[in-house]
């Protein structure tokens, strides 16, 4: 198979990584890749928002498949324009993305097909919105409707916290993602992150995982992308997982079905697990990013024929099997992140991967030859152990190897998780 794979970051080195070792593969291209990738991939310099040029190329390559991994092409329609000129794509529909760019979508979907998530109302103006905060009092969530690269979400814990998030929203602080805005009931509880995939008709459960919003230790300091990550999420028991197909993702595939917005891709399903059980809080359209690389390490399947199963309609044909081993990443990242930092420092070394523990490069990129940091999360330090604890003391020996000046990272990724196995 000819495969062409969209993306740059940390989830494509991952997804590179593992498709590089399919025996079906014959051909691969990455646009625009990384460094990284480049070790598995020939990188090709597309414009990804340049749909036509996107299609030209894999004609002239001849190309079989397309995996879109980010969702900004998702949302842009590249999957639709793919499929259109006849190729078979990875990746739902511009339609069916809505799932991950309008919270306000998901919500009304959730309440047509009676799917567990936290009560809400939309919003297009600010004073109605104030209204139904008092009337609810806090806790309560506070979010702009679209895109806002995970920053458009605020849990007040005061009423006054709630006004003002709403404020800063009309006020153009997330753009037009802002315009309108979701007020949602506080979800206690514990978080776990969930992946599925989907043909459009049939479910594929793959793995759970726990993620680290918070840029600081002690999970402080302001959100960011991710700063790590580790599969599987022991919150998610076999049951839980049961649950959570039943009750959040079967009703999600046959609702959009019958929509008219048939889902094929994978659902990146966020979930508090409360008193009552799994609660959605959002769904995302792609792998999570570094959540993928963790998942990528435990799966012991070849992933291209089930991503391909996935974007052709005949998942029902296909298994994942997986690692029973924990898998756990840090992420190194620029300092300053998520706020400003400086570009094209140096990375000096980054030692060789081993069975156990491997370095993907999400930020970087050759300058003269030389290996620099070009992003604000640089590098997934990723390993495996025989749980938590193990995965982590690997990992974080690997990332100590790393010789980056600029880098920093979390150093109690899977905190809650250790303390669970030591308890
Ligand atoms: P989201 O971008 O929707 O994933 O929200 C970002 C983070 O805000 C989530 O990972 C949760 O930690 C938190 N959050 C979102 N919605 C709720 C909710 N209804 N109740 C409690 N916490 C929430
Ligand atoms: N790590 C969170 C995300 O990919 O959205």
């Amino acid at each position: 198979m000819k495969v062409l794979l969209i993306g740059s970051g940390g989830r494509e080195h991952a997804l590179a990584w593992k498709i590089a070792q399919s025996p079906l593969l014959e051909e691969f291209y990455a646009a625009p890749g990384n460094p990284g990738i480049a070790d598995h991939a020939t990188l090709v310099s597309l414009d990804v928002e340049d749909h036509a040029a996107v299609i030209a190329f894999a004609k002239e390559k001849a190309i079989d498949f397309v995996i879109i991994g980010p969702e900004a092409p998702l949302v842009a329609g590249l999957a639709d324009d793919l499929r259109a000129a006849g190729i078979a794509t990875f990746g739902p529909s511009k339609a069916a993305a809505q799932l991950e760019g309008s919270k306000g979508f998901t919500k009304d979907l959730c309440a047509r097909y009676d799917i567990p998530t936290g009560a809400y109302q939309r919003f297009k103006a600010a004073e109605p919105a104030r209204q139904y905060v008092h009337e609810q009092g806090a806790p309560i969530v506070i979010k702009a409707d679209g895109l806002a690269a995970g920053k458009g979400v605020t849990v007040a814990m005061t009423e006054a916290e709630a006004l003002a998030a709403i404020d800063d929203c009309f006020d153009g602080a997330f753009g037009a993602a802002g315009a309108e805005v979701v007020v949602e009931a506080f979800l206690d509880g514990e978080e776990a992150s969930f992946f599925c995939l989907s043909d459009g008709k049939t479910a594929l459960a793959l793995a759970t995982a726990q993620d680290h919003k918070r840029v600081g230790d002690g999970d402080t300091g302001p959100n960011t992308g991710g700063m790590g990550a580790y599969s599987p999420a022991p919150v998610m028991t076999p049951a839980m997982v049961e649950r959570t197909m039943k009750e959040i993702i079967e009703p999600t595939i046959s609702g959009m079905a019958k929509d008219g917005n048939p889902f094929s891709g994978v659902f990146f399903a966020g979930l508090m697990i409360t008193a009552k059980g799994p609660e959605l809080i959002e769904y995302n359209v792609r792998f999570g990013d570094p959540e993928c690389q963790v998942l990528m390490m435990r799966l012991k399947s070849d992933l291209l024929p089930i991503l391909y199963a996935t974007a052709t309609g005949t998942l029902d044909k296909v298994e994942a099997e997986w690692r029973d081993d924990a898998a756990l990443t840090v992420v190194l990242a620029s300092k300053g992140y998520p706020g400003a930092y400086d570009k094209n420092t140096p990375i000096a070394h980054i030692p060789d991967a081993s069975e156990e523990a491997k370095v993907f490069h999400a930020g970087t990129a050759l300058k003269d030859g030389k290996l620099v940091a070009t992003g604000g999360r640089v590098l997934n330090v990723t390993a495996f152990g025989k749980n938590v604890t193990e995965a982590q003391a690997r990992a974080y020996a690997l990332t100590d190897k790393v010789e980056w000046e600029n880098g920093f990272c979390r150093r109690d990724i899977g905190w809650q998780a250790v303390a669970r196995e030591k308890a």
